[in-house]
Order: structure tokens, then C-alpha cells, then sequence
């Protein structure tokens, strides 16, 4: 259970240019800035992999990376990020939305939290819609080197989530920084029961 290889394959506009090989697929979405691309390049080993900024906005395609010759990692755009014209943020919506409603390779979404974050409504209002469509999510706190008490703020954000979407998730807790839980994701990746 070990990333021996990773290579950026492509950068899509939309979910119709995306890849077309039918390997097993796990997309990394959440808010703009929350630690996705920083979470990819950390599964991977690697800094630049996928690109980072400390600016919100900086993914902005639906990137693909190939793990050991076998399955994908899929890097996308924050959804939420309110300095965007209206024309950009609907096209980002739009990328998003379209990806999780006909991308069939994904075997499971992890939705990126930053643990400083109370639960927010854009969060909520996006676990619902992938709800609504039956995909399958697991949540990762990201950030847990940025307070103490990382454990304890993670089960009351899940207990709230349990109260509002009337359904149990998983959750792992993670800091890029400090190179934390990152293989608990690479082995619930493994554990899929996919690869
Ligand atoms: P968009 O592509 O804009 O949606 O952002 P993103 O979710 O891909 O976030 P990205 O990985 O680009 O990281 C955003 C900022 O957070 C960067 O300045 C990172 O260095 C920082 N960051 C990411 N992960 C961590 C972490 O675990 N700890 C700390 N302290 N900073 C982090
Ligand atoms: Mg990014």
C-alpha cells in the first residue's frame, strides 16, 4: 500500500475531455483553499505534483494523476470561492456538478474540510446534493496542525452532521504540513476493495 509512482496525465475543461480509461477514480473536492491539491501532493510524495497557492482559486481544471500505473487520484476546483466573476463561478459549478453526474470511474469522493471551519452552509448544501445523487463521501479534515484539539472539534462537526443530513460518514483527520494521516487516506483508498 504504497504510492511507488505518480504522473500528472491531463487537465480537463470539462467532464467530457477528461481521461477516458476506465480505472478506478478518487476525486478530492471541497471548499476554494481548503488543502486539496496540498492533500494530493502529500498521498504522492511529491511538492508540485498539483498545483498550490496561499491564494483561494488557484485549481481551476479537473486535473488527473495516475497512481502506480492503476488508478487516479482527481484533483478539482474549490467550489465556493466568492471573488470569482458570476460567469466563472457558474462555469466552475457547472465543471463540478457535471464531473460528479457523469464521471462513472469515481469509486469515491473525499470532501475536504478545513478543521478550523464550523460546519457551513455551502459544505452542508453540497453533502446533500451528492446525497440526492447517491455518491458516496468521506469526509477529511484538513489543517490539523493549525489548532490543538483537532479530535474533538471533528466529532462535534460529524455529530452535526449526522443531526442535519440524518446520515453517519466517515472522517479522517490530516495536515499536510505535518504529514498527518495521510496514509489512514492512502488506506482507506487500498480498502476500497478497487485496486
Ligand atoms: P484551490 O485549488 O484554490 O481550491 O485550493 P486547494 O483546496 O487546492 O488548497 P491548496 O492545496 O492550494 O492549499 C491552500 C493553502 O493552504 C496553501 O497556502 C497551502 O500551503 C495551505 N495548506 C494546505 N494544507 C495545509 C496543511 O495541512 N497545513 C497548513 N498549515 N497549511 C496547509
Ligand atoms: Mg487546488
Amino acid at each position: 500500500m504504497d504510492v511507488f509512482k505518480s504522473e500528472f496525465v491531463a487537465s480537463s475543461p470539462n467532464v467530457r475531455n477528461c481521461p477516458n480509461e476506465l480505472i478506478p477514480e478518487f476525486a478530492f473536492i471541497g471548499r476554494s483553499n481548503v488543502g486539496k491539491s496540498s492533500l494530493i501532493n502529500s498521498i504522492c510524495k511529491k511538492k508540485k505534483i498539483a498545483k498550490v497557492s496561499g491564494k483561494p482559486g488557484k485549481t481551476q481544471l479537473i486535473n488527473h494523476f495516475k497512481i502506480n500505473d492503476s488508478w487516479y487520484l482527481t484533483d478539482l476546483p474549490g467550489y465556493g470561492y466568492a471573488k470569482l466573476s458570476k460567469k466563472k463561478k457558474k462555469n466552475i459549478d457547472k465543471l463540478i456538478n457535471d464531473y460528479f453526474l457523469y464521471r462513472k470511474q469515481i469509486k469515491l469522493i473525499f470532501l475536504i474540510i478545513d478543521i478550523r471551519h464550523k460546519p457551513l452552509e455551502i459544505d452542508l448544501d453540497f453533502m446533500s446534493w451528492l446525497l440526492n445523487q447517491e455518491k458516496k463521501f468521506t469526509i477529511i479534515f484538513s489543517k490539523s496542525d493549525k489548532l490543538k484539539g483537532g479530535e474533538v472539534i471533528a466529532r462535534e462537526y460529524m455529530l452535526e452532521l449526522k443531526n442535519k443530513l440524518n446520515k453517519k460518514l466517515e472522517y479522517f483527520i490530516t495536515s499536510s504540513k505535518k504529514k498527518v494521516g495521510i496514509d489512514d487516506v492512502l488506506a482507506h483508498i487500498y480498502s476500497c476493495n478497487v485496486l
